[in-house]
Order: structure tokens, then C-alpha cells, then sequence
């Protein structure tokens, strides 16, 4: 993807970075329901959180994980950085690209996206990213806002969309359902609420 595009992107959430958490805090329990701490409780291992955002999730995280946490924007980052005082585990915290990750192949337990997948302008690429770094047995983890599967809400999404992505670099009408299994994940469970608009992932890169 373009240098230029990647900048645009970074300096919208370092411009949203400060209202960020306030947005999300008003409607994330109606939207996720418990989801995103569902996700934490799940990680163990070397586990990696990809577009970590604010660091929303970092105190959630339960014992048995080390976290890296990748982001894109150096604003959301310095909020991220302020939550590491309320983490109960170990967290790095990285300045990177999720669509080109700076990790070795077969190195991670887990990874993790929470609504990211909806704004990492090549969410295969990153998908892909993922699964090179997870070790045989990894498990990805996404919670992401998705395509509904209901004709009206779909509707909705389609009139919306190009107004959501040219303003808020936000895809509506992805779902990581399309990549997964021919990137080579095999899909454990997949859930959804919120009329079909939040999606629950559980998938794995196979052992063999
Ligand atoms: C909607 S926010 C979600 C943040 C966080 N995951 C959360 O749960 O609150 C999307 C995040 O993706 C980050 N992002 C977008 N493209 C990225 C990329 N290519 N690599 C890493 N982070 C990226 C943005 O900077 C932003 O922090």
C-alpha cells in the first residue's frame, strides 16, 4: 500500500486519539457485550494484539500471556502507554504495521484484533501477517465489526459505506470469514450479536 495512504491513516487516529476512548466507552459494552475481555481471558503465551489502538484491552489481560502490542499511530500509542500502569502482565509496546509485521515467522501463541481488521487498509495482508508469525497451533482471536448477514442492515452498510471510509478510513462491509480459510487458518468458532454486526472469531493455524 502507498506511504502516503499509511500517513493519512496514522495522523487521523493521532487526531482521534484524545476523544478515542470517550467515543468507544459510550457504546463498546451495547456493541462487544463482554467480548473483548472474553478475547483477553483467552490469550496465553507470547500473544500479540495487532492495531492495539488506546490499549484498551491491556488491563484484561489474565496471567498466563506476555503481550506485544503493534500499532500504527504514535497518538494512540501514547494512550496505550499510559494503561501499561494498569496491566497485570507483561506489555511491549511497538510502533508498527500490521500488514507487515516485524516478527519472526512461527513465534506467537495468539494474536489478536479487536475492530481493527475494519480500518488496516489491507485486512487479508494483515490477516496473512498473522498467520506467518503464529507458531503451528497459534490461535487468532477476532472480535471485529463485520457485514450483517440481514438484507436490511446489509442495505444500510452498502448506502453507508463510502461516506464511513473516505471520513473514517471504517470498511463496513468487510468479514475476515472471506480470507480466513484460504489464507490456511482453520476456523474454530465464529459467533455474532448486534444484529450481525459483530463477529467473534476463534480460528487456528493448523498444527500440520
Ligand atoms: C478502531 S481502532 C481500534 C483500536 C483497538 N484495537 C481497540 O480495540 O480499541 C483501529 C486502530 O487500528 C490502527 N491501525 C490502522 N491501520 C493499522 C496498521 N496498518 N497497522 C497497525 N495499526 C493500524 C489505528 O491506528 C487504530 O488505532
Amino acid at each position: 500500500m502507498a506511504h502516503d495512504e499509511l500517513l493519512t491513516l496514522a495522523r487521523h487516529y493521532d487526531t482521534l486519539a484524545q476523544h478515542y476512548d470517550r467515543m468507544l466507552d459510550r457504546f463498546e459494552r451495547r456493541l462487544l457485550g463482554d467480548w473483548r475481555a472474553r478475547a483477553a481471558h483467552q490469550a496465553y503465551g507470547w500473544t500479540l494484539e495487532i492495531a492495539i489502538g488506546t490499549g484498551r484491552t491491556i488491563p484484561l489481560y489474565a496471567e498466563r500471556a506476555t503481550v506485544i502490542g503493534l500499532e500504527l499511530s504514535s497518538g494512540m500509542l501514547a494512550h496505550a502507554k499510559r494503561r501499561l500502569a494498569t496491566a497485570r502482565v507483561p506489555v511491549f509496546l511497538i510502533r508498527g504495521d500490521a500488514q507487515r509485521l516485524p516478527i519472526r515467522n512461527d513465534s506467537i501463541d495468539v494474536v489478536i484484533s479487536i475492530l481493527s481488521l475494519c480500518t488496516i487498509p489491507d485486512d487479508r495482508r494483515a490477516l496473512a501477517e498473522a498467520y506467518r508469525v503464529l507458531r503451528p497451533g497459534g490461535k487468532l482471536l477476532l472480535v471485529e465489526h463485520v457485514r450483517s448477514p440481514n438484507g436490511l442492515v446489509r442495505a444500510v452498510q452498502h448506502l453507508l459505506d463510502p461516506l464511513s471510509v473516505r471520513f473514517a478510513h471504517d470498511h463496513l462491509l468487510r468479514d475476515p470469514l472471506d480470507h480466513l480459510q484460504e489464507i490456511g487458518f482453520r476456523v474454530l468458532d465464529v459467533e455474532r450479536r448486534a444484529l450481525g454486526i459483530v463477529e467473534r472469531v476463534l480460528a487456528e493455524k493448523p498444527a500440520t
